[in-house]
């Protein structure tokens, strides 16, 4: 039985006191963590007030960070600092990161052995372009994501990450997958985990829906068998959609 997990992602807004506000409203009203998880991935600059007041069963994680422990790279966030924050989650290789920023498959790799090895569970994130989609090519897009990933990560790591299929025509765009097409996308990866790792890891890895999810969408999204969760941006910034969204997922324990 897969716990279903809930995150949200902040992306580039609020400020100080935005976040302060929906953390005190949200961190009390989220279900028990024994039943669902939920997590809220901020900025990097709110993710120590946030955790003070996350509560017993949110979670605060992290939208990105690099992949040395520490250096010359101006702007970047350390592994290390997001530990001695007592982060729990970080998104790794986020479609926006990857077509904005120029991460590369290589660098989500690099990425992934960093967070395993300092405790930070990853929130990897895959999917295709809406022309790889016409054409066709999801699949093998979904293929070359996984393979890269999570080349040289071993078996036993594996417990410790979630995937989220995002197809990148669905993110900000108000077009959700159906339920259909998410279903099957997210069935597909699970193919791959369990080709790679075996059926005991492909059973028990998470696998979260990410893209247009709002809470009117979620119940037939979580009805798919193979998506355990939702990676929401927009529909995450509001207090009391978050909460109907983590609630929603208290009905397909
Ligand atoms: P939206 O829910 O705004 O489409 O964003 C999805 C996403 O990118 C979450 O990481």
């Amino acid at each position: 039985m897969r716990k279903p997990f809930i995150a949200g992602n902040w992306k580039m807004h609020k400020t100080r006191d935005e976040a302060l506000y929906f953390v005190l409203k949200v961190s009390s009203e989220v279900p028990n963590m024994d039943k669902v998880e939920t997590a809220i991935c901020p900025p990097s600059p709110l993710l120590r007030d946030l955790i003070k007041r996350q509560g017993e069963n949110l979670r605060i994680g992290a939208q990105n960070m690099h992949y040395e422990e520490e250096g010359a790279f101006t702007g970047e966030v350390s592994p290390l600092l997001l530990k001695s924050y007592n982060v729990t989650h970080v998104i790794i290789g986020h479609s926006e990161r990857r077509n904005l920023f120029g991460e590369t498959d290589e660098d989500v790799n690099r990425k992934i052995h960093m967070a395993l090895k300092h405790g930070l569970k990853p929130i990897v994130c895959i999917g295709e372009h809406l022309e790889e989609r016409e054409n066709g090519k999801t699949n093998d897009v979904l293929e070359r994501q996984v393979k890269k990933a999570f080349d040289g990560v071993k078996k036993e790591d594996l417990e410790d990450v979630v995937i989220a299929y995002e197809p990148i025509w669905a993110i900000g765009t108000g077009k959700t997958a159906t339920a259909d097409v998410a279903g099957e996308a997210c069935g597909f990866i699970r193919s791959l985990i369990k080709d790679r790792y075996g059926s005991d890891v492909a059973e028990a890895i998470r696998i979260q829906y990410g893209g247009s999810v709002k809470p009117h969408n979620i119940d037939e999204l979580l009805d798919e068998e193979d998506i355990d969760g939702a990676l929401i941006g927009g529909a995450s910034l509001d207090a009391d959609k978050f909460i109907t969204m983590a609630k929603a997922a208290l009905n397909h324990l």
